[in-house]
């Protein structure tokens, strides 16, 4: 690999990645990347993000925000709240919060007014190509039926992450589900990706530093 590869970590609503084990698991997480010299961040829920901002120097992602302004938005996730809060960025249109076209487009100039960087999910190639044109930062790709499985984009669906990095360029690809392994890694950055969304393989594993090294080939 030429280039060191992006790692987002989604602590999704697991309880492993929720409140206190939140912040427990980002600064593992902080401790990791500090050692391995590794480029990684967290999405955590909104709930989360002022402690783990305020425990670690890791670079935080809202996991959603929608497209509203302050005012009588009871129950919104506030964009600017979110950048207040400490998030350096958000991810939108997950693939367990997806958001039709027309509020993704909002939601993605609402960000773009505060500074936060933007990793809009897209499930296939086509999907990705649209989103891309809509100003993101990055465009990642999900295939919906591989999350949170055992077998990866890599090695079900590699296919995918080059049709999908001719469809976002310029803009920067990261791929993700079911990416367990170095060398689920190593086949998506050889394919392009600058990156991947990683999940249960981190989040969900009985001991999340063992997961790393193997997720990153740091395991001597
Ligand atoms: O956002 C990343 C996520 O959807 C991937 O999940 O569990 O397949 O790594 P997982």
């Amino acid at each position: 690999m030429h280039m060191e590869p992006f790692y987002l970590i989604n602590f999704k609503a697991y309880p492993q990645g929720t409140g206190k084990q939140a912040v427990e698991l980002a600064k593992l997480i902080e401790k990791f990347a500090k050692e391995h010299h590794l480029n990684m961040a967290v999405a955590v829920q909104p709930t989360d993000i002022v402690p783990v901002v305020a425990a670690t120097n890791l670079p935080v992602y809202a996991q959603h925000i929608d497209p509203v302004t302050p005012g009588s938005r009871t129950g919104h996730i506030l964009p600017e709240a979110v950048k207040e809060a400490g998030a350096m960025g958000t991810l939108l249109n997950h693939s367990e919060r997806q958001v039709d076209f027309e509020t993704l487009k909002n939601s993605i100039t609402r960000a773009k007014e505060l500074g936060l960087s933007v990793i809009a999910c897209a499930s296939d190639p086509a999907k990705a190509g649209e989103i891309a044109r809509m100003g993101p930062d990055y465009v990642a790709i999900e295939p919906p039926e591989l999350i949170g499985g055992d077998i990866s984009v890599s090695t079900a669906k590699p296919e995918v992450i080059t049709a999908g990095l001719e469809k976002v360029k310029p803009l920067p690809l990261l791929v993700g589900a079911g990416v367990k392994t170095y060398e689920d890694v190593k086949i998506a950055m050889e394919r392009g990706a600058v990156g991947v969304l990683l999940a249960s393989g981190v989040v969900k594993a009985d001991n999340p530093e063992e997961a790393l090294k193997q997720l990153t080939g740091e395991c001597n």
